[in-house]
């Protein structure tokens, strides 16, 4: 092992394994863990805590603990975790495999919410006690200020609000990380909240380091483990038309003099479509580009080395093992052109509405009027959670969700009657792209809208469907604002439940 980062001479006395300090927290405790994606999350501690349940259950003793985080996290904690039966509660994202059957077989308490709201509902006391904090950092300073990993998420409101504190100091973080994190420390409950002095994407606001009471630190934890992030899947044919629809998107609106040549700062949301787009825009004609964000992925690396894109400013990388091998190899130069801040800030409401993000996201289905559903397959089985998407879409210059316009090879229709759950209402809707086409509904009601998701987004196997049920609709609706026949609406969904496919 190399030397340890641990700079503070009382704090280095505080090491222990990672077996005894998982024996420091208590059934039923709340523990905010840090993470985001598969970055920044503790390694160690979380599977020694699960090792311990797993034989606390065989000795018949109940175990389960309440778990906070940034957002998703590792196999070694919420995997590692949820097998051994051990989280009753979790909040604030999951996209973990097995925490995710547990939730949906009704075994785990999942409360699902805005990324933006976490830290702010921590302080007001809405989301009860702190007991333990678990928080992965890349270093110790002598001063015993805490060097950040490779996310920020809620660690600092974690570490403030934690009646104790576990650190995980992890040598295999890259040791240039330091510096290049922006910790607000300006944030208060109202009425005493003040407007947060953040103007533009590449501004920096608060201090590199986390601030703890030493006096809170139970035990220090030294890992040399790497972070897990999948890989994305290359980009398929749907991927890329949905990039081109975008790009000639922007161009119209730069042509136009809706956007500057530069864009504006760009908001990409998780997963494989997401990612494709960045990639496409590695191609595309602007340049001098920024990113106001959550999450730094793959494509992101690719835009920055493509030189188009200036700066991105987000809470966490999410990189495929390739590109964090890349940007470790590279970090000296990549370092100038990233910070990363707590996700109270990267995913700021009054922050986002005043850069006027360009907010693109995907989905899991859309109505024909644009309700967005980014969370629940068939309206009641969770995929992942709503993430940041809503802290983007709701204020975001140009709000866009993207989404292949069939899943499940074809048996299902992104395109429906209506969404068997909303995430996104219509009106945090402006742009809908599928590889079919795209759907510019900004300044439309909702029956121009109706017309151009089915003409422009739907899939041809089901266009002639959703254009019968419209027109059927037209006619026999209750009301003829956003015409709709309530028994027919979800049958779709229903057909799927029971035959396996929407197909008629
Ligand atoms: N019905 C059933 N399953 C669907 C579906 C639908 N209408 N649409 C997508 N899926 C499934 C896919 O089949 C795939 O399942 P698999 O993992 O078993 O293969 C899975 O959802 C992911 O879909 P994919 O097409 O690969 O898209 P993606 O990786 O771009 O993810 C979301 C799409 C909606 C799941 C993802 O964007 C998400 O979780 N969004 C919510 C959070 C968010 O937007 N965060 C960003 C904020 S900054």
């Amino acid at each position: 092992m190399s030397k340890s980062r641990i700079d503070n001479p009382t704090l280095r006395e505080r090491v222990m394994s990672a077996e005894q300090a998982a024996t420091l927290i208590d059934s039923g405790s709340t523990i905010g863990m840090s993470g985001f994606t598969g970055s920044g999350y503790p390694k160690a501690v979380p599977l020694a805590l699960a090792a311990r349940i797993e034989a606390e259950h065989a000795a018949g003793n109940p175990f389960r603990v309440r778990i906070w985080t940034g957002a998703s996290t590792g196999p070694e904690l919420d995997g590692a975790l949820a097998k051994a039966d051990g989280i009753e509660f979790r909040l604030p994202y999951n996209s973990d495999p097995i925490a995710r059957e547990k939730i949906n077989r009704g075994e785990m308490e999942y409360f699902d919410m805005h990324l933006s709201q976490v830290a702010p509902m921590a302080w007001q006391g809405f989301l009860g006690p702190l007991d333990t904090a678990v928080i992965e950092v890349s270093g110790i300073r002598a001063d015993g200020a805490l060097i950040p990993s490779s996310s920020v998420g809620n660690n600092k409101t974690w570490l403030d609000r934690a009646e104790k504190v576990i650190l995980e100091v992890n040598r295999w973080q890259n040791p240039a990380l330091e510096g290049m994190h922006d910790i607000y420390y300006g944030t208060a409950l109202p009425p005493h909240r003040v407007p947060i002095p953040l103007v533009r994407a590449d501004d920096r606001i608060g201090e590199p380091y986390f601030r703890v009471d030493p006096d809170k630190i139970v035990a220090i934890v030294e890992t040399e483990a790497p972070d897990r992030n999948l890989p994305f899947a290359a980009p398929d044919a749907a991927a890329h038309a949905i990039a081109g629809h975008l790009i000639e998107f922007f161009t119209h609106e730069v042509a136009r003099g809706r956007l500057p040549a530069s864009l504006l700062p760009l908001q990409s949301g998780v997963g494989n479509i997401a990612n494709a787009v960045l990639t496409g825009l590695v191609d595309g004609p602007f340049s001098d580009m920024t990113s106001f964000t959550e999450v730094i992925q793959d494509g992101m690396l690719d835009l920055l080395d493509s030189g188009k894109l200036r700066m991105a400013s987000a809470t966490a990388f999410s990189l495929s093992p390739e590109a964090a091998a890349r940007l470790n190899a590279d970090l000296g130069r990549y370092r100038n052109a990233m910070i990363l801040r707590p996700q109270e800030i990267s995913n700021h409401p009054e922050l986002i509405r005043r850069l006027g993000c360009l907010a693109m996201n995907g989905l899991i289905e859309a109505d024909i009027y644009g309700n967005v559903n980014s969370t629940h397959v068939m309206g009641s089985r969770i995929q992942n959670g709503i993430g940041g998407s809503g802290d983007f879409a709701r204020n975001a210059y140009v709000s866009i969700f993207m989404t292949p316009s069939t899943a499940k090879g074809g048996k299902i229709s992104a395109i429906v009657p209506q969404a068997s759950h909303v995430d996104h209402i219509s009106q945090d809707v402006q742009v809908l792209v599928t590889e079919q086409g795209l759907a510019d509904l900004r300044g439309l009601s909702p029956k121009q809208r109706a017309t151009l998701i089915i003409e422009r987004c739907a899939h041809p196997d089901y266009r002639p469907a959703l254009a019968d049920y419209y027109a059927r609709a037209r006619v026999g609706s209750y009301g003829q604002q956003s015409p709709s026949l309530p028994g027919e609406a979800l049958s779709w969904h229903q057909r799927f439940m029971e035959t396996g496919s929407m197909r008629f």
